[in-house]
């Protein structure tokens, strides 16, 4: 099952992502979003990161063209019916994303293989909403995706073997390594993420030392390249919020999934990070202020 054309339904920041590593890496891609404006605006996000690369020598010019030239738009989900793979990358509600994969199911060839690239939701119930579960996996990818190595394979309990080897193979493909894991609330690394992100959220709450200084501890104590607040603004606080929320409601008991009144108070306050340039800290594009 060698896969050529690829549909990516939803072009925020990681469905353009993921579209674009996909069409970097020799895929015809058809892109989907539900207007036109939403459609520029992920295209013009593409168009800046394949520059980006061009400017960085990581493309050649010609490269960076034929990025460009192997990806297609549409508003219509009837475009995506020839495609080999196409990856759901829409918003975090699961309904949303079960009415989706019900129609895809109905337009699409019968070999197609579905994927979600859901941070949170169990794919088991995306995958019999489709009509097709043994055709259904998860493909996690991580922001952001242009810059970072990893894929994880979401194996659902009806995914067929060679659906899930397919899948491998097109993250091994667009140059991540991937890696397998069941169908688990946040697979691998959202399951340890999360908890380390919420968990320094909680200590900037109770005082125990200042957000900055809880980011320095974890950048020069282990090494990781954004302390968790500052990963926590990157990822968006609403992002991380959705996922404590969902994971809340299916271990309600589990103090560990309950989400901190701060993170609640500045998602509401609409302090989302990076995405509305003000969360823990100010950012202006990808980068923090001062
Ligand atoms: N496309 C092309 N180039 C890009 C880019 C993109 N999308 N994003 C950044 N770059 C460029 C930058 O502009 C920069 O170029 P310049 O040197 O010209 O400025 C270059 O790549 C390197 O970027 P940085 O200078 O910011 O360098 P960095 O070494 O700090 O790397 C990083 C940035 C890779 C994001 C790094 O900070 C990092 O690894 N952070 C942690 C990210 C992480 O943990 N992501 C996972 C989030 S969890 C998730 O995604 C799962 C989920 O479900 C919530």
């Amino acid at each position: 099952m060698d896969i050529q054309k690829v549909g990516v339904v939803g072009c925020g920041l990681m469905g353009s992502g993921i579209a674009q590593v996909a069409a970097m890496a020799g895929c015809q891609v058809v892109v989907h979003e539900v207007n036109d404006a939403l459609l520029q605006k992920g295209f013009g996000r593409i168009h800046g990161s394949v520059a980006k690369l061009v400017e960085k020598a990581k493309l050649t010019s010609e490269q960076g063209e034929s990025t460009k030239a192997r990806l297609k738009g549409t508003t219509s989900l009837a475009d995506l019916a020839p495609c080999d793979l196409i990856i759901e990358v829409i918003v975090e509600n699961l309904d949303a994303k079960k009415k989706l994969f019900a129609e895809l199911g109905k337009l699409c060839k019968q070999e197609t293989i579905f994927a979600s690239n859901t941070s949170s939701f169990p794919i088991g119930e995306m995958a019999e909403a489709s009509g097709r579960p043994d055709r259904f996996v998860g493909l996690h990818f991580f922001n952001p995706v242009q810059l970072m190595k990893l894929v994880e394979v979401i194996q659902g309990a009806k995914s067929a073997p060679a659906v899930v080897e397919a899948a491998r193979a097109f993250g091994a493909k667009v140059g991540k390594t991937p890696i397998l894991a069941k169908d688990t609330p946040g697979f691998v690394v959202n399951r340890l993420l999360v908890p380390l992100l919420h968990e320094a959220v909680r200590m900037a709450e109770r005082g125990d030392a200042t957000f900055r200084d809880i980011d320095i501890g974890m950048e020069l104590g282990c090494g990781h390249p954004m302390g968790p607040i500052k990963l926590l603004d990157y990822v968006g606080l609403d992002t991380t919020l959705s996922i404590l929320d969902g994971w809340h409601q299916r271990y309600p008991k589990d103090p560990l999934f309950t989400p901190s009144e701060l993170l609640k108070r500045m998602v509401k306050e609409g302090k989302l990070g990076r995405k509305s340039g003000k969360g823990f800290y100010e950012w202006e594009g990808d980068k923090v202020k001062g």
